[in-house]
């Protein structure tokens, strides 16, 4: 399964993936790490690791339009088969999602559809604010609706009474990179079957 990645800032998740390959928990190939920050550290997480980088900056694209067109085409360049989001700030539009139909895979720091439409820290502040006593991460499909896609997988951690964002982060981020992984390896195996309006796709892997 050659898989790509898209990230933009820390990079803990794409260490986690690129992680399970190398021991063999996860049988895929990493082929592309799609970038849009220049000075993002999951940079180096891809160069320890030898992964190739993409990188797309938004602001070195007139418009957005050409901006998700590179980032479609540098991902079919390089023949990618399952595309895994892992803290990319730009929001992929149908010409991307309609390339990789029911192949984009997104990890967000919440149970969905709880406090969706928010990028990290704020889902986690959010959840926090509202009290809940249980949160978690979900992997879920990509569709052009932000956080709505359908979900594939979710693990749950207790929100403590003396949580701060960062321990609370920080207790969802140790789930995300157990989960991820886990989730990506079912692609791999050909486990996950979508259901499309009425119709069975079982996902290649
Ligand atoms: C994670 O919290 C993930 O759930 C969200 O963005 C954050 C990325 O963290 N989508 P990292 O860059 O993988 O460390």
């Amino acid at each position: 399964m050659r898989l790509g990645l898209l990230a933009s800032g820390r990079g803990s998740n794409v260490e986690a993936i690129l992680e399970a390959v190398r021991d063999g928990r996860l049988d895929a190939q990493p082929v592309v790490l799609v970038c849009d920050r220049w000075s993002a550290p999951v940079l180096e997480i891809a160069q320890r690791f030898h992964l190739p980088v993409v990188l797309l900056a938004r602001s070195a694209f007139q418009t957005r339009a050409a901006h998700q067109e590179a980032i479609r085409d540098a991902l079919q360049q390089d023949r990618v088969e399952l595309v895994a989001l892992a803290g990319f700030a730009a929001i992929l539009d149908a010409v991307v999602v309609e390339a990789f139909e029911g192949r984009i895979l997104n990890i967000h720091p919440s149970l969905l559809p709880a406090f969706a439409g928010m990028m990290a820290p704020e889902p986690q502040a959010a959840a926090l604010r509202a009290g809940v006593t249980l949160t978690g991460c979900t992997v879920h499909l990509v569709t052009t609706e932000v956080d709505a896609g359908p979900i594939v997988a979710q693990s749950t951690v207790p929100v403590l009474p003396d949580d701060s964002v960062e321990t609370l982060s920080a207790r969802i981020l140790a789930e995300e990179h157990r989960l991820y992984p886990e989730v990506l390896q079912w692609f791999a195996e050909g486990r996950v079957c979508i259901a499309v309006a009425g119709q069975i796709h079982v996902a290649e892997g």
